[in-house]
């Protein structure tokens, strides 16, 4: 079966939404292929907000000066400038569509998070992704240019013989063994999201498996950085809980990371304190649970008023309740987790890949905003930005020529059985590519990984093989490139190369499948 329309989107969170209602304004017909419903997405999980300058004292100069120090020399200095000017636009944008932000006295109320000098993150409390894929779902519903096809496993994009991208090929989940279907337009948007599902313990929910950095890949477009993972410093980390994140909002409110003695360790070791950059807080966290033997260390926000807390983090006082923790009389416990990829499939400031007829936006694209580390809360600002841009440049590629299509041809089977496989990979990714890495353990991960690759079968049109497909491709691209940057930066600490080397590696990686 073969379905056209002017725009194909892959993925559902604030990026695939937000092009797709952009487009559909301009007068296009959009098919938003989603692989579960179109509410699960990583934005719906999102708790913090959206940085944009806009507070009194702040300014985009202070913005784009935050950004650089924490990508620690692998930003893109024209992209940082482009999206930092655009996003306060951006934000009046997306209240003229009905996002309900948290307002003080009428004005939008701003939150501070980690590496940020000023108080400058839009949100709706804690909630702040549910609250933009309610608003934005209601808007795209109501658009008649936008058919939403819900359930459909993106198996690889179709690249014809003049190689361009003319869609993807899609199983439906409640037919999973045999039927193919063809999405077919000339601009293909990948919106599918970021991958810390590659990891044993993440933020990130189920849909999180990296689908459209595995497929870029596998096309032959260029990927980028994709070794800078980035892990939250403070996940939940309760037995009867999964690694519900514990926002750093919370921190920028006044909650101080302490170990089990309720010592200040990270206010004591780091400049910036619990607010300072991710890669650092998370850092002095690990070493604090090496040094106690202990799995988790606490966030501590009983100094605050209670009643406070509670009304400004509803959705986090509410969780830890139901695991009878009251926030506002206990230390939560708290371990760092996987969270958000910074590398992904290498664009330009519009979403622009190599690949003609292909656009990735949102956590699935890397543009050169975040650099080595992004700073908190600077991703729901990219992807605003970028999948806005992404309409007005894919208006060329609309009418593109077209040429016959390629028939669908699967990967051919392996030869094992994927008895856990899933369960390795997190774990060979956790223990060996996590906070802090070594040259063994790299090197050790990438042979586990390649032998992991040689027994999975890769013929499966059912979502569990494919997802794990992608999730072993994105894993070892992830591990490889860790491996090769032999130099720490950002989120990428290898303890045999503890120092940046600006001579040798203060470049962006970038890969393709030749290479
Ligand atoms: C958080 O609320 O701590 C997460 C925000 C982000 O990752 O940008």
């Amino acid at each position: 079966m073969r379905l056209s329309s002017d725009y194909l989107v892959v993925g559902s969170g604030i990026a695939g939404l937000y092009f797709s209602i952009l487009a559909a304004r301009s007068g296009a017909r959009v098919a938003m292929v989603t692989k579960q419903e179109a509410a699960d997405s990583n934005t719906q999980w999102a708790q913090g907000g959206i940085a944009a300058a806009l507070g009194p004292g702040d300014s985009p100069g202070t913005h784009v000066r935050d950004t650089l120090e924490a990508g620690a020399g692998l930003c893109d200095p024209g992209v940082v400038e482009t999206v930092v000017r655009e996003g306060p636009g951006r934000v009046e944008d997306l209240v003229a569509l009905g996002v309900r932000f948290s307002r003080d006295d009428g004005l939008l109320s701003l939150g501070r998070e980690g590496g940020h000098s000023a108080h400058r993150v839009v949100h709706a409390d804690d909630w702040t992704g549910r609250e933009l894929v309610r608003a934005l779902l209601a808007a795209a519903e109501a658009e008649e240019g936008i058919t939403t096809f819900a359930g459909h496993q993106a198996l690889d994009l179709i690249v014809d013989g003049q190689g361009r991208c003319r869609g993807v090929w899609a199983s439906p989940q409640d037919h999973p063994d045999g039927e193919v279907v063809a999405f077919t337009a000339p601009v293909t948007v990948l919106a599918t999201g970021g991958a810390g599902r590659i990891y044993a313990s993440t933020t990130n929910p189920a849909v999180a498996t990296g689908d459209g950095i595995a497929m870029a890949w596998r096309a032959g477009a260029a990927v980028a950085n994709l070794e800078f993972f980035q892990f939250h410093p403070t996940a939940l980390a309760h037995p009867e809980g999964r690694t519900f994140l514990i926002s750093e909002a919370l921190r920028g409110y006044g909650a101080v990371v302490v170990n089990h003695e309720g010592e200040p360790f990270v206010e004591r070791q780091l400049a910036g304190g619990s607010l300072a950059t991710r890669d650092v807080v998370a850092r002095a966290i690990v070493a604090e649970m090496r040094r106690s033997g202990r799995d988790c260390v606490y966030l501590d926000a009983t100094a605050r008023d209670p009643e406070e807390t509670r009304r400004r983090f509803p959705n986090i006082s509410r969780y830890c309740a139901g695991l009878g923790i009251d926030i506002t009389r206990q230390p939560i416990p708290v371990a760092p987790a996987a969270h958000y990829l910074c590398g992904g499939v290498h664009t330009d400031v519009d979403g622009r890949t190599d690949l003609s007829g292909l656009y990735a936006v949102g956590e699935v694209g890397h543009t050169g905003f975040h650099g080595a580390n992004r700073l908190a809360s600077n991703s729901l600002l990219e992807a605003v930005v970028v999948s806005g841009r992404a309409v007005q440049a894919a208006e060329g590629d609309r009418h593109a020529s077209k040429t016959p299509l390629p028939a669908y041809r699967a990967p051919p089977s392996g030869d094992g059985r994927p008895t856990c496989a899933g369960e390795r990979l997190g774990r060979i990714m956790l223990e060996e590519v996590g906070i802090t890495r070594t040259d063994a353990g790299l090197r050790r991960a990438c042979d586990l990984l390649d032998e992991l690759d040689r027994e999975i079968p890769k013929g499966g049109l059912d979502p569990a093989s494919e997802s794990l497909r992608n999730r072993l491709d994105v894993a070892r691209l992830v591990a490889h490139s860790a491996r090769l940057r032999r130099e720490s930066r950002g989120v990428h600490y290898n303890e045999d190369h503890p120092e940046r080397d600006d001579g040798t590696w203060g470049r962006v990686s970038l890969r393709r499948r030749e290479s």
